[in-house]
């Protein structure tokens, strides 16, 4: 873990009442997942190459026509209000200092508009279906007229994850619907029931919500290769590996191990991202290694808007540019393409078949 990210979550955690430490810290059930989403990149062996010239290492990518000085971008995460005056506002400065790449929550703390106002470059927009379609279609709407340049539609949680450590915070889902959903409301309807996630959603909402905006769609929350097929088949322009944070299925698969049987279904037809415990460069190259276009952070930009607002954020993202810059020299790998699974050591048994198969495709197509 780098050591920028431990330092920002430890003041954050000093600074923030702990009722709000422990609404972002949290996983739900037991905490299994939550608790081997680090240590299962860490259990990852990578094979470096030896005398390769490494005195000019590229870290940049294009992504849906956006183009990134690094494979690191900011994961949607809801109400940043809780920790920060300035909210995703402050966010969205330090994503565009740092040249990155934002997914702005749909239960965002502030209007999306504004956050908008900050993100020149393009940002993305998280969608979570809820009952009421009007409202997840309203905010999708805006968010395109704002200049969103793609969606990212959530797709784990047709219910919120069961969290022990919950506290006064239980209201929070309808506070934080209200700020960017509550105006596409009839008026007739309870906000608590329709601002609820849609527990019948398909991936006909992947459809729909093309048709509606004119926007790529990727799917969030993707731990299958079955399922990343049924996706692309429905139109989705990108899968993203995560099981949320641990936030939803207690014992989901660790998302290290996930990636290579869903990065072998997509064959690089369209980008597979990926998130959770992803902490480090070397954490980066692997998931690179496994065949991903580019991670999302979680919740070490929370922490980082808590300690110190915008530069924290745009520090956050600096510091793993350069980590992973530093680790790709030290791998022999000049830029993000030449990342392949023949870096991986196999090491962690749960994907060796899955490597192996990408390995072997990966080899067959060049
Ligand atoms: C405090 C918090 C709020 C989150 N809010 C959302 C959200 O609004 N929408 C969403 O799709 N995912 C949300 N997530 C999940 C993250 O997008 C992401 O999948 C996860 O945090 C990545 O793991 P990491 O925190 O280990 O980096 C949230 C996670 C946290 C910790």
């Amino acid at each position: 873990v780098l050591p920028l990210i431990r330092r920002y979550a430890d003041r954050a955690r000093d600074l923030l009442d702990p009722q709000i430490v422990d609404y972002i810290e949290q996983g739900s059930g037991e905490e299994v997942s939550l608790s081997e989403a680090v240590l299962a990149w860490q259990r990852l062996r990578l094979r470096p190459h030896a005398l390769v010239d490494v005195s000019h290492v590229d870290t940049g990518i294009t992504l849906l026509g956006i183009t990134l000085a690094a494979p690191v971008i900011a994961g949607p995460t809801a109400a940043h209000g809780l920790v920060h005056p300035d909210a995703e506002i402050a966010t969205a400065q330090g994503v565009h200092a740092a040249g990155s790449l934002m997914t702005v929550s749909t239960r965002a703390s502030a209007p999306i508009e504004q956050i908008a106002a900050e993100l020149p470059d393009g940002w993305w927009f998280q969608v979570y279906l809820t009952r009421e379609p009007k409202a997840a279609h309203g905010a999708a709407l805006r968010a395109a007229r704002a200049g969103a340049r793609a969606l990212v539609l959530t797709g784990d949680t047709p219910y919120l994850g069961r969290k022990s450590r919950v506290g006064r915070l239980t209201a929070l889902n309808t506070h934080t619907g209200m700020i960017n959903l509550g105006r596409h409301l009839p008026p007739s309807s309870d906000p608590a029931w329709a601002l609820e996630q849609d527990p019948a959603a398909t991936e006909h909402a992947i459809t729909d919500l093309t048709e509606l905006t004119g926007l790529p769609v990727l799917v969030k929350g993707v731990l299958r290769g079955d399922d990343a097929e049924r996706f692309l088949a429905a139109g989705a322009a990108g899968v993203i590996v995560s099981n949320h944070g641990g936030r939803q299925l207690d014992q989901a698969i660790s998302t290290a191990d996930a990636l290579p049987e869903v990065a072998a279904a997509v064959a690089g037809r369209v980008p597979v991202l990926v998130d959770g415990g992803i902490r480090s460069g070397v954490h980066v190259l692997a998931a690179l290694a496994f065949g991903a276009s580019a991670v999302l952070l979680g919740r070490p930009l929370v922490w980082a808007l808590a300690a110190d607002g915008a530069d924290g954020v745009r520090d956050t993202l600096l510091a793993l540019h350069d980590d992973l810059g530093h680790c790709m020299a030290l791998a022999g790998v000049t830029c993000c393409a030449a990342a392949n699974p023949s870096l991986l050591g196999f090491a962690a048994a749960p994907v060796r078949k899955y490597a192996r198969e990408l390995l072997t495709d990966h080899e067959r197509r060049q």
